[in-house]
C-alpha cells in the first residue's frame, strides 16, 4: 500500500528529541502562548523564515484567517474576492464576520486566481482579496498587489497549502499581501501534531490588534478593549514546529524533486492525463501534487478521474481529491447566489482533478509504482475520456 501521505516520515528524525522537550515541558508546564517563551521562540524562527516583522500563533489555519480578516474591521455588507476552487475555511471567516465572499473564476493550468478576472469582479463594497495559493503553487503576487492598491484593498494571503514557497523574486508568500495566513495542519507544508496557524505582517497597529484578538482581546496591560478570541498557539505544537521548521527546506526540495520525477515517468502519457508543470525554483512546493484526467462531458459515462483513482486504489496507491464540489456551489454557500455554470473553469477542474501521493521521503520506487498504475489505467481504457 502507498499512502497518500506519510506523517511519520516527517517526524522521524527529531522524536526523540521532541519527547526530551516535552518532559521539560511537562516539568514547567509552559502550556501555552501568547504568554510562553516557547511559543515566543518559534515566532521568532518563523518570522526571520519568512522575512516579516510579525508572526503571530493562533489554534488554526482558519483563525489565521479569521483575525485578520476582523481586524481590517470586514463586517456586515462588506465584500471579500477569492477564487472558488478551494477549501471552504477560505470562505467562511468571511461570512462569520457578516460579510460576503466574491466568487472568481481560476486559471486552468495553476487553478489559482486569474487576476484579471479580479479586476473585473470588484464590486463598489469590496475590502479584501484573498489569494489562495492552491497546493503549494504561487498565485500572481505582482499583479494582485497592483489591483489592490490601485482600488485600496486589502490583500491576505491564504498560505496554509504553501508555506516557503516563494515568488519568482524570491519573496516568500505570505509576507508579500498584507497578512499572510498559514495552516499547520498535520499534512500541509510544516504540520503540527494536532491543530495550528500563524499570522505573518509588517503592520506594527494591526499585529497589535491581532494579539490581543487571539487571547479574549486583552491588551499588553491586561485591559480588554475588543471581544476577541480564544486562539492561542499551544507550546506543545510550537515546540513541534520548531524542529519542522528548520527542516524545512530540505522537506520542500524533496516534494519538488519528487514532483519533478513524476513529471519525467508521466511525459509519455496521453492527452488525456495533465501532469503540473514543475519550475526551476520554489514557485511551486507541491504540497499537493495535482494531476488532471480530462473527462468526457456526455451525460452517464463514468467520470475518467473517478475511475482512475477507483484502479489506483485497486493497485494499492492512496488518492486523494481536492476539491470534488466548488465553493459556490456548497450548499452552505448557496446565499451568494451563484448558481452551477457560473464558473466553468473552476467546475470542470473539480471534475478532473486528481491528487497523487507525494511527501518528503518518498522513494523512487513508490513515485515509479504510482506512475506505472496511471499509465496502466489509461492503457486499459483507451476509448474513455478526452483526447485532444
Ligand atoms: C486553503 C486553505 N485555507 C484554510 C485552511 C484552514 O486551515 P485549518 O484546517 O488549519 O483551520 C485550509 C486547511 O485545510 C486550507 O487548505
Amino acid at each position: 500500500m502507498i499512502p497518500y501521505c506519510n506523517l511519520q516520515a516527517s517526524h522521524d528524525s527529531f522524536l526523540e528529541d521532541y519527547f526530551k522537550d516535552l518532559k521539560q515541558l511537562f516539568a514547567d508546564c509552559d502550556f501555552i502562548g501568547a504568554g510562553s517563551k516557547k511559543v515566543a521562540a518559534f515566532e521568532a524562527e518563523f518570522a526571520e523564515y519568512m522575512g516579516c516583522k510579525h508572526a503571530l500563533g493562533v489554534a488554526s489555519g482558519t483563525d489565521a484567517l479569521l483575525l485578520p480578516l476582523h481586524a481590517l474591521g470586514i463586517g456586515p455588507g462588506d465584500e471579500v474576492i477569492m477564487s472558488t476552487f478551494g477549501f471552504i475555511a477560505t470562505a467562511d471567516v468571511v461570512v462569520r464576520l457578516g460579510g460576503k465572499p466574491v466568487f472568481v473564476d481560476i486559471d486552468p493550468i495553476t487553478f489559482n486566481l486569474v487576476p484579471s478576472l479580479v479586476e473585473a469582479a470588484i464590486p463598489p463594497a469590496t475590502k479584501a482579496i484573498i489569494p489562495v495559493h492552491l497546493f503549494g503553487q504561487t498565485c500572481d503576487m505582482d499583479a494582485i498587489m497592483a489591483i489592490a492598491r490601485e482600488r485600496n484593498l486589502f490583500v491576505v494571503e491564504d498560505v496554509a497549502q504553501a508555506c516557503g514557497s516563494a515568488a519568482c523574486d524570491g519573496r516568500k508568500l505570505g509576507s508579500i499581501g498584507d497578512f499572510g495566513a498559514f495552516s499547520f495542519y498535520p499534512t500541509k507544508n510544516l504540520g503540527a501534531a494536532g491543530d495550528a496557524g500563524m499570522i505573518t505582517t509588517n503592520n506594527d497597529s494591526h499585529a497589535a490588534i491581532i494579539r490581543a484578538y487571539r487571547d479574549h482581546g486583552r491588551t499588553a496591560d491586561g485591559t480588554f478593549e475588543r471581544i476577541g478570541y480564544n486562539s492561542r498557539l499551544d507550546t506543545i505544537q510550537a515546540l513541534y514546529m520548531q524542529y519542522k521548521l528548520r527542516d524545512l527546506d530540505e522537506a520542500l526540495l524533496d516534494r519538488v524533486e519528487n514532483a519533478r520525477l513524476y513529471a519525467r515517468l508521466l511525459a509519455q502519457v496521453d492527452s488525456r492525463v495533465v501532469p503540473p508543470a514543475v519550475p526551476d525554483d520554489m514557485t511551486n512546493t507541491f504540497n499537493y501534487y495535482t494531476i488532471r484526467v480530462k473527462c468526457a462531458s456526455e451525460p452517464g459515462q463514468a467520470n475518467l478521474r473517478d475511475s482512475m483513482q477507483a484502479f489506483l486504489k485497486e493497485r494499492g496507491v492512496q488518492t486523494a481529491i481536492y476539491y470534488r464540489q466548488c465553493m459556490h456551489v456548497t450548499p452552505a454557500l448557496s446565499f451568494v447566489g451563484c448558481p452551477a455554470g457560473s464558473f466553468p473553469v473552476a467546475e470542470k477542474a473539480a471534475d478532473e482533478v486528481l491528487s497523487l501521493p507525494n511527501w518528503p521521503g518518498m522513494s523512487k520506487h513508490q513515485i515509479e509504482k504510482v506512475a506505472a498504475a496511471v499509465v496502466e489505467f489509461l492503457e486499459n481504457n483507451p476509448s474513455l475520456g478526452v483526447h485532444h
